[in-house]
């Protein structure tokens, strides 16, 4: 019998490699997403995957869904994903990543779909805020920003609903992790994009905020399948994916720049430093305000030893490979003129 699976936030860089990961399994795929957000026209057809119109704070429309579409397993990665901006409209942050959540949940209980659905629920490395690296499941959570504060009400819930209802339901708490299909917006593809503009002749610098904060970061279509094998388990549980190994904002642009051919020194601190291009000394980066948080999360390092041993999961990309697949491809779409295609804006 063919699994169909629900997948919110399908318009997303996860959503993308996820649900070509399931139809490639043989899943039914059917995708939650945003009308504003679709990237085909709303007539379009797909026959592979159904796409849907909604939003997570509908409680009604998803119940209605839910009914229609009778998933055997929900994948939710539809959020507010963007830790500044929680920061300007945190109330969309909590009604979208909380509520949301909420609402799902409440559905299938409602609905009796208790014992026939499997929930993924999409939390957070930035749940730890400022709890000291390597974080795992153990460790104590301390968000510092509405986008944080908001995911760990969604992964209390999804534990409550687990427990109080026996739902299946686990908790992905996976560290950053990247792609081509990333949005501008996130630090990795906001230089990766630029490197390959400056190749081409760009003058204009890369404008970035805090070059200290260190991240685990990891490549999204390996983290895909760890929320695909936390599904398959009997019993539901929580598990941290993460590659175990930290690298600096700085760390990462140097990486990006070596990898057009270009080495950087550094000049001056904190919002009057500059990266300049070792041989010429052009800048090629700066820093500004704009761009840093009103509190950050200075070290995300995940220990992913429980999804090691219970998953068999583990990353197979390097940083070095995971910034050396993200210039190449930023390369490639100047080079094809593909960076237009409404694909590239994903995330
Ligand atoms: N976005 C952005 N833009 N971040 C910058 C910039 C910039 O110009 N300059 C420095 N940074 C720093 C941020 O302050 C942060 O410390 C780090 O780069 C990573 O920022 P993002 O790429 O925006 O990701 P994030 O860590 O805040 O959040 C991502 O990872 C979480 C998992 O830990 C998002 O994908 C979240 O949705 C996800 O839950």
């Amino acid at each position: 019998m063919r699994k169909t699976a629900l997948i919110t936030g399908i318009a997303g860089q996860d959503g993308s490699y996820l649900s070509a990961f399931l139809l490639a399994k043989g899943y039914r795929v059917h995708g939650l997403v945003r009308w504003d957000n679709r990237n085909d026209p709303l007539d379009a057809f797909e026959p592979d995957v159904v796409l849907h119109n909604g939003d997570l704070t509908d409680a009604n429309a998803l119940s209605m869904l839910l009914k229609r579409v009778q998933p055997d397993e929900i994948y939710n990665l539809a959020a507010l994903s963007h830790v500044k901006v929680s920061f300007e409209t945190p109330a969309s942050a909590l009604a979208i990543n909380a509520g949301g959540t909420l609402n799902l949940l409440e559905s299938i209980r409602v609905l009796g779909m208790e014992k026939s659905v499997r929930f993924y629920q999409a939390s957070s490395s930035e749940m730890f805020g400022g709890s000291p690296a390597p974080q795992n499941e153990d460790t104590p959570m301390q968000p510092c920003s509405p986008y944080g504060a908001a995911k760990l009400s969604a992964y209390w819930l999804a534990r409550t609903y687990r427990e109080s209802y026996g739902l299946h339901v686990s908790n992905g708490i996976l560290f950053n992790h990247e792609s081509p299909l990333r949005s501008v917006d996130f630090v990795t593809r906001k230089i990766t994009k630029a490197v390959a503009e400056m190749e081409k002749g760009r003058l204009e610098p890369l404008v970035l905020g805090n070059l200290e904060a260190v991240r685990d970061w990891g490549y999204a279509q390996d983290y895909v399948e760890g929320m695909y094998q936390m599904l398959q388990r009997e019993k539901p549980d929580d598990y941290v994916l993460a590659t175990g190994k930290a690298h600096s904002v700085r760390d990462f642009v140097v990486r990006a720049f070596s990898q057009i051919g270009l080495g950087l020194v550094w000049h001056g601190e904190g919002l009057g430093e500059e990266g300049r291009d070792a041989r010429t000394g052009r800048v090629l980066v700066k820093v500004d305000a704009t761009f840093f948080r009103p509190s950050e999360v200075h070290v995300l390092r995940g220990d992913a030893a429980k999804a090691r041993r219970l998953l068999g999961w583990q990353p197979r990309t390097s940083f070095d490979d995971l910034v050396a697949l993200m210039v190449n491809a930023d390369r490639e779409a100047l080079r094809t003129g593909y960076e237009d295609r409404a694909w590239m804006q994903a995330g």
